[in-house]
């Protein structure tokens, strides 16, 4: 008895240390690099910049970039970011103006759409969590992002200044090394949706475009990126989101569930909260639910009809 008894203390004292090392390891290597695999149509682009092209790029920037970028005199020279979990601890976003050495002047426009899709830089770090990823956007959107990126816009022109370099804590690094990781490559072109299509439309819009799905399922680290409809609770809500001041706001069943979702909101019940922030109770959505007012009225039926598609959940939050 006295042995089994020893054998088992012996197990937890190696259990204890091999964790402690294991903690220890991830503590002070740091972030996880990668190779950069870029393919060769990625190697060879050149967007194409063109007032059209530019204008489509700034709009989606506007719903997608902005927001966390935006910093100063109205320049994209980054910001502290600060409707983060705190358990992240204090986080920047970066100059993405055309500097050269503060921002991504330097970079060539497939290094910024391999970033933009897989997480990976150019240098082959990892870009944590807090920069969101787009692996599902149409070559389309993401090169005119690119080449608003490149274009004459003021808030885009090179600025020096430079934001404190972020300092992954041991959450941070400790999520990289097991849960997020670097997205695979979509193989072939991925094409814009037919307009005419509602649902395709709408879908593109939902999973793939605006990243509707990732704050409307159940958790940012239960979302499946790459095949949306398998994140847990998709667009059943209750993900925890911050607003500016700390607060809990969990993100809402969007789902057609007539209890708990979304079921009982007209089509123009939905119009009105998307473009102005109003239900049809006349309360306002919170931060960080903003109004989406660039979308078209077509853009927002679309993702409407798309969501009716939609396995309902019943889930209140
Ligand atoms: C939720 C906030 C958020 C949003 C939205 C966001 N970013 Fe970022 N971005 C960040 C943070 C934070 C970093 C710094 C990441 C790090 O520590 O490496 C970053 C880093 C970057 C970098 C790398 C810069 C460098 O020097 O390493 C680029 C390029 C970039 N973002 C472009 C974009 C573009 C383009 C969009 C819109 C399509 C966008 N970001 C949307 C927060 C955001
Ligand atoms: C940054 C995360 C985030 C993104 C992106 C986002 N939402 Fe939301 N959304 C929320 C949160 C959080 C709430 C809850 C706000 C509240 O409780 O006041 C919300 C509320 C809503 C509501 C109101 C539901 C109700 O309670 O009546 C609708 C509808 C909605 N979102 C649709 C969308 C659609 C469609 C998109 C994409 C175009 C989208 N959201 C993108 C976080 C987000």
């Amino acid at each position: 008895m006295k042995k089994i008894l020893k054998g088992i203390l012996y197990l937890i004292l190696v259990l204890v240390v091999v964790l402690i090392i294991g903690a220890a390891f991830i503590n002070f290597s740091g972030l996880p690099t990668y190779k950069v695999e870029m393919p060769e149509n990625l190697k060879n682009l050149h967007v194409k910049i063109d007032s059209s092209t530019v204008a489509r790029g700034e709009r989606m920037a506007s719903m997608l970039c902005i927001k966390c970028h935006m910093g100063e005199g109205n320049k994209l020279i980054g910001k502290h970011v600060d409707d983060l979990p705190k358990e992240f601890g204090t986080i920047y976003s970066y100059n993405i103006t055309q500097d050269k050495e503060a921002g991504i002047g330097n970079w060539t426009d497939g290094e910024i759409i391999y970033l933009l899709k897989t997480g990976i830089k150019r240098d082959g770090s990892y870009a944590p969590p807090y920069m969101p990823k787009f692996p599902l956007m149409a070559d389309e959107d993401i090169e005119a992002i690119v080449a608003w990126l490149r274009s004459d816009r003021p808030n885009v022109q090179a600025s020096k200044e430079k934001q404190a370099i972020n300092q992954p804590n041991f959450l941070v690094k400790f999520l990289c090394r097991v849960a997020m990781k670097p997205l695979p490559l979509q193989k072939s072109p991925i094409l814009s949706p037919d307009s005419n299509n509602a649902v395709a439309l709408g879908k593109y819009l939902s999973t793939g475009a605006l990243g509707c799905f990732q704050c409307h399922s159940q958790d940012f680290k239960t979302n499946n990126e790459i095949e949306p409809e398998k994140s847990i609770g998709f667009f059943g809500g209750g993900n925890p989101m911050l607003d500016m001041d700390g607060n809990l706001v969990p993100s809402q069943n969007i789902t057609f569930d007539k209890t708990s979702g979304i079921g009982n909101y007209s089509e123009d019940d939905f119009l009105r909260i998307l473009k102005e922030g109003k239900r049809p109770d006349g309360t306002s959505t919170r931060y960080p639910m903003e109004p989406y007012s660039v979308l078209s009225d077509n853009e927002i039926k679309a993702i409407y009809a798309y969501l009716k598609t939609v396995p309902t959940l019943t889930n209140k939050n």
